[in-house]
């Protein structure tokens, strides 16, 4: 791709100025959907509406033309109907604008093809970043930007979730909040005409406000290009990738939603591996996935502790922890016996350390401080159930005021209880420790750890190296 259409990306993700070509004051129309949501929201740059039947649209002064505004504009967003795009689009390359989203649908993924071609010809012969067409618009949490008919911002954060699907992102903003899953950046890129994942997976290498990159993918532009340029990314940030489309009805119905090949499914898996990026089962696996890595650093080496204070919750740690390639082991004898001293005699003090119900606030601070300090360990998953006597946001703030003093080494969190936990949830997250509410989803979050961990160390020639200083600062 041309150095200056990818110079110019940042202007479609921190645009200082926007104008919404096709603006309307009709409450039930996208085009006011996009503008009331930047209003609403808070969008830190200048909004331009645009439409030539209107003076005003809430609040704004609205323009014919967007020849008429009296400002440069970083990023036009297209909102008309497809028969009319490219008039629109040849005023905006007069307007010499630096970068185009469109929304519209009705381009190659109705046969349209031509139609498509021509408006992304216009763009490259301008130098211009083309996001689009058939998209639910763009969301930046870190400039308050709902450029898009998404209901609200989702919950602030460091994963960005890069998404052929916009109604997916549409559904996941409620349950961001919910979840507390911290969003940087929802970027919708349905029919990827010009920019795909592959240009915005390299812009966000360097950009500050992401920690972890979230991937739904039905089809790529270019696999080749696609998995060198992950591999690249990978040595700095974690990529995930939802890969759909698996199924021959599933890929099937990729072909119509944003005409993409779903293509063969192990081509896929082994471009991943060999990227670095970690796959995931579906959303949930994916947020979960990215939560952790975004939150926590990557597990490097192989002795991961469970410490719980239910029996069952334990046994099936151990089993999804092998299940998952990251199986327990015995822990060393000074570190039995270190345990042995702090928890009753019923408890047990190998892996999984089985603290018992009865284990209080003080209980988790003590054995987490002393498996965390323990030079053979490398991560920690801590796991708690429920129990009448005991108060879970207490022990969620032990867990935080322990974790804090060995930030070099991931932890996640099971808490098992329902609404009892809810808070203490909250209270973890918001202190950047990923909380799941089963042991499955809590080991696999830091399997997933491992896996890019490993990456790392295979990338510095560690060869699976137990963990490496250098690396882990
Ligand atoms: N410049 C500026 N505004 C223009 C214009 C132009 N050249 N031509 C028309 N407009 C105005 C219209 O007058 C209208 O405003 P009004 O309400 O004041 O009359 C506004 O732009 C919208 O045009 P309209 O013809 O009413 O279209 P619409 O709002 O019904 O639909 C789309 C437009 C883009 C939303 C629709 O064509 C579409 O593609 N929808 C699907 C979007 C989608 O699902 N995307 C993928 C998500 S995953």
């Amino acid at each position: 791709m041309d150095r200056e259409i990818k110079e110019k990306i940042k202007y479609l993700l921190y645009p200082r100025s926007v104008a919404v070509i096709g603006a309307s004051r009709n409450p039930r129309k996208i085009g006011f959907q996009v503008v009331y949501n930047l209003i609403k929201d808070g969008y830190k740059g200048r909004i331009y509406p645009i439409n030539p039947n209107a003076d005003e649209i809430l609040g704004l002064k609205c323009y014919p033309n967007i020849l008429d505004a009296p400002d440069d504009i970083d990023l036009a967003m297209i909102v008309v109907p497809a028969s009319k795009v490219l008039n629109v689009l040849n005023e905006v390359v007069r307007k010499k604008v630096r970068s185009v989203a469109i929304i519209s649908s009705g381009f190659s993924e109705l046969g349209k093809k031509d139609l498509e071609d021509a408006i992304v010809n216009i763009c490259r012969e301008h130098k211009i970043p083309l996001l689009g067409p058939n998209i639910v618009g763009i969301i930046n949490t870190n400039n308050n930007m709902n450029l898009s008919f998404c209901p609200h911002l989702p919950f602030k954060g460091k994963i960005t979730f890069i998404t052929q699907s916009g109604a997916l992102a549409i559904g996941l903003i409620g349950w961001t909040w919910a979840s507390r899953i911290g969003i940087s950046k929802l970027i919708s890129i349905g029919n990827m005409a010009m920019i795909g994942f592959e240009e915005l997976i390299e812009f966000l290498e360097e950009d500050r406000d992401t920690e972890a990159v979230l991937l739904y993918i039905e089809g790529v532009k270019n696999g080749r290009l696609f998995a060198e340029v992950s591999k690249k990314v990978s040595r700095k940030k974690p990529l995930i990738a939802i890969k759909a489309g698996k199924s021959l009805r599933g890929a099937k119905a990729a072909a119509s939603h944003t005409g993409s090949l779903a293509g063969n499914v192990m081509l896929y898996e082994t471009a991943f591996k060999y990227a670095g990026i970690v796959s995931a089962d579906g959303l949930e696996d994916g947020f979960d996935k990215a939560l952790a890595l975004s939150l926590q650093p990557p597990l490097y080496g192989d002795n991961l502790v469970v410490v719980t204070n239910g029996g069952g919750a334990g046994v099936l740690s151990s089993d999804y922890a092998e299940k998952f390639g990251v199986p327990l082991k015995d822990l060393p004898k000074d570190l039995v016996n270190a345990v042995k001293e702090l928890i009753p005699p019923f408890g047990s003090p190998n892996n999984p350390i089985d603290l018992t119900g009865n284990a209080y606030r003080d209980d988790y601070i003590r054995v987490l401080d002393t498996v965390f300090r323990h030079p053979w360990v490398d991560g920690v998953v801590s796991i708690y159930v429920h129990a009448a006597i005991t108060d879970p946001v207490e022990i969620a703030d032990g867990i935080a005021q322990v974790w804090r003093n060995y930030r070099d080494k991931p932890i996640t969190v099971c808490m098992i209880g329902g609404r009892e936990v809810q808070v203490a949830n909250i209270w973890l997250r918001d202190n950047g420790i990923p909380v799941y509410p089963t042991p499955r989803r809590a080991i696999s979050a830091m399997a997933a750890l491992r896996q890019y961990g490993l990456f790392l160390e295979r990338e510095r020639g560690n060869g699976g190296m137990v963990r490496n200083k250098e690396i882990s600062s």
